[in-house]
This record gives structure tokens, sequence and C-alpha cells, in this order.
């Protein structure tokens, strides 16, 4: 099943840029930026990658980030985890960033985005990989300075296809940013928010009615109302699951408790992501291998997983049947 994954034409939908730091590149990039890190070695920093909640691992991934300071960090960053997806066979990755994390320190807007931009630019020439970007608003800061960051967006529309919602969930439901997403929808951009991955099922339904969102990242607490469930089932909203996150964070408890399997028999829209990969222990595959082995999935269902994949994408019509007919010709016919 592990070969089988492997050689599965897949989308990624939900990977935070900078939850792909890798702690070598980190250290690296810090030596040549002349910045101190808290942490002796590389292995001392792995070894803080223990975390007991969302909090606790925003808590490191903020300081990670601070290490990116120029546009070539950011280039560096971006082609790193393009090659590495590669190597998991994803053929179209729609990617977060957090330009807060970044503008909140003196970073430039342009900055990031340049850097990030050129690094997906030469991976679908290189690699073959087509990319997206979706910018986050950091939810735990108040509205206004989402409403600016969008400003700073809405000059470079043509590279970024939409807006989405992360950072610490609860106390800050996504009502919080009504007027901000209703703006960048009238834009434009597509909408998409994290909701009930620590938060309750209130705000996945709160994400879906006042910000319109098209996907819904993570979901997991949505199980807990089954009147929600049966209304993301009939209108077919993806979730941008992510299994070795949810463990990590401790939003499940073992692999074999996770609901992915509860939700692809509920009828759900499910997708298999990566979320962070460098802070949860691995990437797109072996969230796929993770739950393939404590779940039992069958060949069929990883298939579906992979077909969800482009489906919840924001590809065109004519790209996604070009990628579903690439899962056919590998998986055989239907
Ligand atoms: N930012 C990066 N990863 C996140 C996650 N899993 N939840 C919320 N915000 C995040
Ligand atoms: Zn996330």
């Amino acid at each position: 099943m592990t070969s089988f994954i492997a050689g599965l034409p897949k989308a990624e939908l939900h990977v935070h840029i900078e939850g792909t730091f890798e702690p070598e590149l980190m250290f690296a990039m810090a030596a040549r930026n002349g910045i101190e890190l808290p942490y002796d070695s590389i292995d001392a920093l792995k070894a803080a990658y223990n975390f007991s909640d969302l909090q606790d691992f925003l808590n490191l991934y903020y300081q990670g980030m601070t290490v990116l300071q120029n546009e070539q960090d950011f280039h560096d960053l971006t082609w790193a985890y393009l090659e590495r997806a590669r190597a998991d066979n994803v053929r179209h990755a729609e990617i977060f960033f957090d330009p807060q994390g970044h503008t909140q320190r003196g970073v430039a807007f342009e900055t990031v985005l340049d850097g990030i931009w050129r690094a997906l630019e030469a991976g679908e020439h290189r690699l073959g990989i087509t990319g997206k970007l979706i910018m986050c608003f950091l939810r735990d800061l108040p509205e206004a300075d989402a409403e600016r960051t969008l400003d700073m967006a809405l000059a470079h529309k043509r590279r970024i296809e939409g807006v989405g919602l992360d950072s610490a969930e609860v106390g800050h439901p996504p009502s919080k940013f009504a007027r901000v997403f209703a703006r960048a929808r009238d834009a434009g951009l597509r909408c998409v928010g994290h909701a009930g991955e620590e938060g309750p099922a209130e705000y996945v339904r709160e994400a879906l009615d006042i910000l319109r969102v098209a996907r819904i990242d993570h979901g997991n607490r949505a199980l807990d109302d089954k009147t929600l469930v049966a209304r993301l089932a009939r209108e077919r909203v993806p979730l941008t699951v992510c299994p070795l996150s949810n463990l990590r964070l401790c939003v499940v408890e073992t692999a074999t408790a996770h609901p992915l399997k509860t939700m692809l028999d509920k009828g759900l829209m499910v997708t298999v992501n990566s979320d962070d990969p460098a802070y949860f222990g691995g990437y797109v595959n072996a969230n796929y291998d993770a739950m393939q082995t404590a779940l039992n999935l069958s060949r069929e269902d990883l298939v579906t997983l992979a077909r969800n994949s482009f489906e919840a994408s924001f590809l065109s019509r004519a790209e996604k049947d070009a990628h579903l007919a690439a899962i056919e010709a590998y998986a055989g016919a239907p």
C-alpha cells in the first residue's frame, strides 16, 4: 500500500509554507542571516517538537518564522517544499502563507510574496507542479489588522487565489472576520477557513454561513453535530483533514481513533493533507500511510481521497479532469 500511495497523483490543499520549514534549513538560514536561535543544535530544536495543543505548537511556529528575512529566504523555503512535494507525487498545491507573521516584524508584504511566487513559477516549469496561494489572516489579531493585510494583497490580486483564516482558534470565531471576508469575496478572492480543529462545530457553521467558505480546513469537530454533518455531505463541502497534525496537536488521541474513515463513510468530501509537515513528522504521503495502516483503508478509499483532492481544488474543470484521468490511468478504471 505504501508504494501504491507513493505513486498516486495527488493535490495538497492544506499546507502552511511556514510549517514546511525543516530544522536543517532553519539553522542554515539563521546562520546566513546572523540570527541566534534559542537552541544549541538541530537535535535540540527537534526535541522541542512535542506539543500539548495548538497554542503550544504556534509558539514555536512563530518563533521559527523569524528566521525568514529576505526574498531569497521565502524562495528557498518554498522551493524546498515543492521538491519534497514532488517526491510524494503531488501534482498541484494550494499553499497557505501568513503575511501578518512577517509584516508584524518589519518584513515587507512584497518580500514574502515575491519570494514564494518565484519558487512557484519555477516549480511549474522545472517540477511540473502547479501552485496557488491562499493568504491567511491570523484570527488572534483584530479584524482591522486583517483589513490592512487585505489592502496590501489587493495590489497583487493576480498572484493570490484566495484568503483563509488560521492561528489560535478558540475564542476567535469566524464571525469576528465577517467584514474582511465579505470584502475579499467581493474582490473575487476565494474563501476558506480553519474551523473545528479545536473550536466547536458552531465555528464550522459560522465559517459556512458568515464567511461563505468554499472549504473547511480541518473540520473534525463538525462530527459533534449530526445536522451539520448531513449538510456538509449534502452540499459536498470539502474538509481538508490533516491526520498527523491532529495526532501531534492532541486533537485525536491515537491514529486508530482518527475520524477519517468515519468521515468517508458519512459521505463527506474529505481530503488528506500535511498542515505543517516539518513540525508534525511527515509530508502528505506519510499522512496517507498513517491513516491506511491505522484505519485499514482500501485502495478504493485511497483513490477516493486522491480524487477528492483535485475535485476540492480551485483548478478549472478541464484541469481537474486531466488529473482525474491520470488517477484512473494509475489505479485502473473506476
Ligand atoms: N497555523 C499553522 N498551522 C495551523 C493549524 N494547524 N491550525 C491553526 N493555525 C495554524
Ligand atoms: Zn492548518
